[in-house]
Formats: structure tokens, C-alpha cells, sequence
């Protein structure tokens, strides 16, 4: 029998593509999400690409015995993959109690029920928020963090902090993944990122100007100290980001971790700017953006980007995707989008 791993937050950006990675490695992948900010109408796409139909179950984390009777109804649920959260950085800084809340109180109840119904597998998703303002690059797993710059990026670190203390009282196994910036879509087209609420994040804010969904943009501050003065990411294709949850899961299953939690970086290993993305778009698609450049935003940091030199080695991961993939899969799924919403 194939493993059964129970998604949280799977009809979400990383989430759906993660189903798809999942099911095509040999998972039973369960999917469960509040749809918040989410449709389980994604399932029907992951279903075209795999053939699969994940069960679903719209479900809030917070809510301790619903989420029970998922476990009661899918017993032997092996691994769990946790994307639940809210993880908008700019909205945590005026939303705190919200984002404390729900990706706190989401999180004990899963890993309470991941104890209580035998779990062997717990992957978390964390971020690279957790470093917080760091004032060098690239950052490595035993990076000092500083202060993490919003509510946000608070939550994933008392998210890690509360694995850490959690796991080894369990038989649990868990890997924290801390994401740089996911971006892109998957390249058949069919899914992406389509948050329910408009995104805030850059790539989809690029896509929805250049398309006319938005008359147009603001680059937030030019005036910081890197190369041309605007704010420097480490951004990776979410279905790079998808893969490294499965090897996660086969790290654990095959033995292969002996600590209790281990923690990895995920994200190509260099930097881009605000302005060198938006070059990097209108150089692969032909498109010109209309952009101004505005203030700064409160929570963003100036600059970071990652060494994922021990998921290379540990997971044997690295990134297939680069900069100009996830420019021309995230354009691709803002016109096929367009195209499924006008129909
Ligand atoms: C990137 C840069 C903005 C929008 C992300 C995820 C978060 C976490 C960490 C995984 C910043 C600038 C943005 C716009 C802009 N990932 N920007 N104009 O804040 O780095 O956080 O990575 O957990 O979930 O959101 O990503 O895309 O919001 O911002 O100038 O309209 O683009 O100021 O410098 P961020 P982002």
C-alpha cells in the first residue's frame, strides 16, 4: 500500500503543486484545507495532470475535533505535510492577532493529532522569514536569526521553535523546510497561483499588471542599500519547492534521519532585485510592466538569499527551474487563468 500523507493547506499555492509531486512519486495524498484563500477546485486540475483525485476535506485547522475526524476517517495516515497558515508578510505588520492565532493554534492541534494518531513523518513549512533581517547573504541553517521583521515571520519561528521542543517527546521524525520566495507555476499550464483574496506577493503582482488586472504596480522603495537600491530575494519555482517535500518524506521513511527534527533551506543560492525581476519578465515575455516606485513596506528586509548546500546533500536536491522558467510558467498561467475565468 502506497503511504498516506494528509496535506494541510493543499489546495493552496505550494500545496496543489506539492499533491501533484506527491502522487507522481507513489503518495496517497490526502488533501485538507479551510479554503480560506483556496478553492478545492484545484483538484480537478491535479486530477487532469495525475489521474488521481485526491479525497478532500474543508476543514480549519483551529478547530481541533474536526480536524480529529479526518484522522479517524483515513486511519493510517503515515506522514503529514503542514502548509496551513496565513503567510502574507505585509498583512501580518496590521493583522498580528489574526496571524498569531491561526498559524499557532493550526499548528498544536496538527501536531497534538499527528502524536495521538501515530504519524511517523511531520514536514513543516517554514520560511526563510525566520532569519529576519540578516545583514549578509547567502544564509545557511545555523545563520543566527535576528528579530523576524513581521507577525509573519514570528509565527514560523515559534512555529520551529514549538517542533523543536514537541518532536522529541514524540515518535515523530520532522523536517523544518524554510522556503526563500516561491514563485512560477507548474509548467503544463493547468495550475498556479490563484489566492482567492488578491495577491500581495511580487510575481503574481507582475503578472496581474502586465495582463491588465491591475492598472499597475509599485516597486516598494528603491532607496535600499544593494545594488540598485531596491529589496534583494532568493526566488524558487514551486515545483521545485513541490519535489523537496517528497524527498522530506523519503529522508524520513527510508531512515535516513537520525536527529529528531532537521531543518533545510530551500532556494537557488543567489539574489535577484525588485527591479532586476521585473527586467527579467519584460525580457522574457516581450511585455512592458507599468510600474512607479513607491515608499518602503513596513516588514519587508533588505536583502537575503540562500545556501541549500545540506538539502543538496541530505535530500539530494536542487533547484531545475531558474529565474526566466519561473517568469514564463508564472505569465503562461496568468493568461491560461484569464482564459478559464472568462469562460
Ligand atoms: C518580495 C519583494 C517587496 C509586491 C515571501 C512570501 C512569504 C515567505 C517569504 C514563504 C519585497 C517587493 C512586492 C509589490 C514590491 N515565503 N514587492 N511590490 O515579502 O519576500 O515574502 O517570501 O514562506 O510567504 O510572501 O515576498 O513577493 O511579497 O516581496 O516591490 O507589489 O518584492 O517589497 O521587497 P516577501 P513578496
Amino acid at each position: 500500500m502506497n503511504k498516506k500523507i494528509l496535506v494541510t493547506g493543499a489546495t493552496g499555492y505550494i500545496g496543489s503543486h506539492t499533491l501533484v509531486d506527491l502522487i507522481e512519486q507513489g503518495y496517497e495524498a490526502v488533501s485538507l484545507d479551510n479554503e480560506s484563500n483556496s478553492s478545492k477546485d484545484v483538484l480537478d486540475a491535479v486530477k487532469e495532470i495525475t489521474g488521481y483525485r485526491c479525497p478532500h476535506h474543508t476543514v480549519d485547522l483551529c478547530d481541533y475535533n474536526d480536524t480529529r475526524e479526518v484522522f479517524l476517517q483515513h486511519g493510517e495516515i503515515k506522514g503529514i505535510i503542514h502548509f496551513a497558515a496565513l503567510k502574507a508578510v505585509g498583512e501580518s505588520v496590521g493583522q498580528p492577532l489574526r496571524y498569531y492565532e491561526n498559524n499557532l493554534v493550526s499548528l498544536l492541534n496538527i501536531l497534538k493529532l499527528s502524536q495521538e494518531f501515530n504519524v511517523e513523518a511531520f514536514v513543516f513549512s517554514s520560511s526563510c522569514t525566520v532569519y529576519g533581517d540578516v545583514s549578509t547573504s547567502p544564509v545557511d541553517e545555523n545563520t543566527p536569526w535576528q528579530e523576524a521583521a513581521s507577525p509573519y515571520g514570528q509565527t514560523k519561528q515559534m512555529g520551529e521553535k514549538i517542533i523543536e521542543n514537541v518532536i522529541p517527546t514524540t515518535n515523530i521524525k520532522a523536517i523544518n523546510l524554510r522556503y526563500f520566495n516561491p514563485a512560477g507555476a507548474h509548467p503544463c499550464g493547468l495550475i498556479g497561483e490563484s489566492p482567492r483574496n488578491a495577491p500581495q506577493n511580487l510575481v503574481p503582482v507582475i503578472t496581474e499588471t502586465a495582463i491588465g488586472k491591475r492598472k499597475d504596480m509599485t516597486v516598494f522603495g528603491d532607496d535600499y542599500s544593494t545594488r540598485d537600491g531596491s529589496c534583494i530575494r532568493d526566488y524558487i519555482h514551486v515545483c521545485d519547492l513541490a519535489h523537496a517535500h517528497t524527498l522530506a518524506l523519503d529522508y524520513i521513511f527510508s531512515k535516513k534521519q537520525n536527529k529528531p527534527v532537521e531543518v533545510f533551506n530551500l532556494g537557488i543560492g543567489d539574489g535577484l532585485s525588485v527591479l532586476e525581476i521585473i527586467r527579467t519578465f519584460e525580457e522574457v515575455t516581450g511585455e512592458s510592466l507599468n510600474y512607479r516606485i513607491g515608499p518602503r513596506r513596513p516588514g519587508d528586509v533588505v536583502a537575503i538569499f540562500s545556501n541549500y548546500e545540506k538539502a543538496k546533500k541530505e535530500l539530494g536536491w536542487s533547484p531545475q527551474y531558474n529565474v526566466k522558467d519561473i517568469m514564463k510558467t508564472a505569465w503562461i498561467w496568468e493568461k491560461n487563468r484569464q482564459k478559464l475565468l472568462n469562460i
